[in-house]
């Protein structure tokens, strides 16, 4: 029964992580709100590790230090993955802070989650900006070739499909400015700034976030649709920078590859045949984006539904 239970949560988190991660994420924030508002800084502290780990052989790989890399540590490494990928960790947290804006103040949790919103904007700041870092420097310049030499791009990029290069390369290149207007969004969470900013002009400022949730749907659903025009599988393989390269070795090794995946997809079938699990039920990777662009539609369109509602409710109770 356990069992059942956990394969089903396992299931559930590779059809849906975004959803499950914002489940998880919404309880711990409620369970653990006084901790967290208790010793915030502690939480800081160890959040800002994994943004460390990542940033600090980036920057010294950009001076030509190389350090240990972080990412090979079991656990570690999927904590520092996680947050450069930011879906799990940066994404959810900067949707609780968006729907505690949307949902009923005088409800309990909420009121639990609103005692916090300081101390969470400042928590998704860690994994989003580690996410940022890498992906500026890792996709912006290509993104932009796109745009500024298409013809050198679509002869070198491993895509199949245009448009969905168009699409992608756009959310990429919308994801600079989403950095541009997330920073100062992050620095004015902080106490000190806030307060020699003023509470009114700290007030204006904030309703940019209104623009980066827009943006941040567009970002995220523009990935997901340009990874679905240009699956990974049906990516086109680069040619060899120098033909005729491919030694003997090189071939047999790709043999030797292409005989281990059927011997392991031969055992997968006969394992599933032979036990019928949610663990063995098999979502490809095109089912799991529509998925997500569907859990994208459901949260930001009812985010849009209640907070539009609490804004007519307010205007209703002023006039
Ligand atoms: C503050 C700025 C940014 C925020 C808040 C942000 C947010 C996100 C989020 C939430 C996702 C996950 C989307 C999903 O799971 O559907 C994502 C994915 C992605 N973003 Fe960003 N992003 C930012 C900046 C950037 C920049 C500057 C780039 C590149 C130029 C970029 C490139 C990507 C890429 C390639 C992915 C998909 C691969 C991955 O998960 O890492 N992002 N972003």
């Amino acid at each position: 029964m356990i069992k059942l239970l956990f394969d089903f949560i396992q299931f559930l988190n590779t059809v849906a992580p975004l959803l499950m991660a914002l489940g998880v994420l919404t309880l711990l924030s409620v369970l653990l709100s006084k901790s967290i508002k208790r010793h915030a800084a502690v939480y800081y502290a160890v959040f800002s590790i994994p943004f460390a780990l990542v940033a600090i052989p980036f920057v010294l790989r950009l001076f030509g230090i190389e350090m240990f890399n972080f990412n090979r540590i079991p656990f570690l490494g999927a904590i520092l993955r996680d947050y450069i990928h930011a879906g799990t960790l940066g994404f959810p947290l900067l949707i609780i802070i968006m729907y505690m804006g949307a949902l009923n103040p005088k409800n309990p949790y909420v009121k639990k989650l609103l005692s916090i919103r300081k101390e969470l904007s400042i928590l998704s700041g860690f994994p989003i900006l580690t996410h940022a870092l890498i992906r500026v420097t890792h996709n912006f310049p290509n993104a932009l070739r796109f745009f500024t030499d298409n013809t050198e791009y679509m002869e070198n990029a491993r895509v199949v499909n245009v448009w969905g290069a168009g699409i992608s390369n756009f959310s990429f290149v919308l994801g600079v400015l989403m950095l541009a207007l997330f920073i100062p969004l992050w620095i004015t969470s902080f106490d000190g700034v806030r307060k020699r900013m003023g509470s009114v002009r700290w007030k204006k400022w904030q309703r940019w976030s209104y623009v980066l949730y827009a943006m941040l749907f567009v970002h995220s659903l523009g990935i997901q649709t340009g990874g679905m025009l240009n699956p990974r599988e049906e990516r086109r393989t680069p040619p060899p920078a120098v033909a005729g390269t491919a030694t003997a070795a090189d071939a047999a090794h790709n043999r030797n590859n292409r005989g281990n995946a059927e011997l392991r997809q031969r055992a997968g079938r006969d394992e599933r045949r032979q036990s019928p699990s949610f663990a063995n039920i098999n979502v490809n990777p095109q089912a799991r984006r529509y998925v997500h662009i569907a859990s994208l539609f459901l949260i930001f369109g009812s985010y849009l539904y209640l907070r539009l509602g609490k804004a007519r409710r307010e205007r209703v109770r002023r006039t």
